[in-house]
């Protein structure tokens, strides 16, 4: 099969063996007959370039399903399956009225990898309504319930990107959402002015607020192959960042701790000149010049190449190295 379809970026790769999984009956009979070097995870493919062919076996979790686990005076738990859109899920807890994921409209890929890497915009991560998740030991087949602790979650970040990498499939995910009194966040960048003629904003209304932030910049994967943000934002300490705005006084940054400040890597690659910069079908996007983009027909070596290009040329400028937010394959 090839596995353009299943993956934002839309590369065009091959797999031998690709397994569709909606229950976790079905994946464990996988998981007993086969090793877990053999095996391949795939949710939303929303945060990866696959540079080959994949010989190991892919499993595409899609086990479906929410329910309301616990209802108490002011709030909720949901338990959602790793297989359901996370977009969809945001807009069926809003159309609940359950908040807390408003500002994570939009984001592509599933709910089952969304704590992988701590999804975040707009002043919200994952973390923050996050309860615990349940996964399955690829080894022994075990379930494990993580809590919030448990997963060690940081910006982008968590462990099952570090010591755990690779050793759990996450069945799903609970979620503790406001019934009332919710507790906005409109401080990030543009969510203000965009909400404008709006006195006392809702859920729902950030939620659109964002929806259209994110459609003005960022790349609709249906029409252009990306996998949103290919780097992190450095974390560079407040002494460099002096040293930076000395050359560029205009910096923008967002404070992290009383020694470490984050600079938005859109920003880095925008003023190294790259931004709409492109080779062949691979390039860097006209509105963000943090999302790589395939016009059509770039493999995943041309992304790789340009995402060289694009850290050598800020290393140069800028002496600030760019670390990939995108699992390369
Ligand atoms: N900027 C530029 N030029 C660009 C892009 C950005 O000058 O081409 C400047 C902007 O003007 C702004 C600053 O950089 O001053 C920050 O830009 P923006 O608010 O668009 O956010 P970001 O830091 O580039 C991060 C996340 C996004 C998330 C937005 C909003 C990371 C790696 N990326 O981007 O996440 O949507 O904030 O919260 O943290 C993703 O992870 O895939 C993703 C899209």
């Amino acid at each position: 099969v090839s596995l353009k379809p299943y993956n934002t970026f839309g590369i065009d790769v091959r797999a031998n063996k690709f397994i569709k999984i909606r229950t976790i009956e079905g994946l464990k009979k996988i998981l007993r007959k086969t090793y877990a070097e053999e095996l391949f995870i795939l949710g939303g493919g929303s945060n990866m370039l696959l540079t080959d062919d994949i010989s190991k076996t892919v499993l595409q979790i899609r086990l479906k399903g929410k329910q309301v686990l616990e209802e108490k005076d002011n709030y909720v738990i949901i338990k959602a399956h790793a297989g359901e859109n996370w977009h969809e899920f945001v807009l069926w807890t809003l159309k609940q009225n359950f908040g807390g994921l408003e500002n994570l409209s939009l984001i592509p890929g599933n709910v089952g990898t969304s704590p992988i890497q701590n999804i975040g915009a707009y002043g919200v991560e994952l973390k923050d309504t996050f309860v615990s998740c349940e996964a399955i030991d690829i080894q022994t087949l075990e379930t494990k319930t993580f809590s919030l602790e448990d997963c060690e979650f940081d910006y982008r970040n968590s462990v099952f990107k570090n010591k755990l990498k690779g050793q759990y499939i996450i069945t799903s995910v609970n979620f503790k959402l406001s019934t009332k009194n919710h507790q906005l966040k409109i401080d990030y960048g543009d969510i203000k002015s965009e909400l404008k003629q709006i006195e006392n904003p809702k859920i729902t209304d950030i939620s659109n607020a964002i929806i259209r932030i994110r459609e003005s910049k960022l790349p609709n994967p249906a029409e252009i192959g990306n996998s949103g943000s290919f780097f992190k934002n450095p974390i560079i300490s407040t002494e460099a960042f002096k040293n930076l705005q000395q050359k560029f006084p205009e910096a923008p940054s967002y404070k992290i701790s009383e020694n470490e400040v984050k600079v938005p890597a859109g920003w880095l690659i925008d003023q190294a000149g790259l931004k709409g910069y492109r080779d062949g079908d691979a390039g860097v996007h006209k509105k963000q010049a943090l999302v790589l983009v395939n016009y059509g027909n770039a493999s995943g070596n041309d992304i790789l190449e340009l995402s060289k290009k694009v850290r050598a040329v800020v290393k140069e400028k800028f002496g600030i190295d760019l670390e990939p937010e995108v699992n390369i394959i």
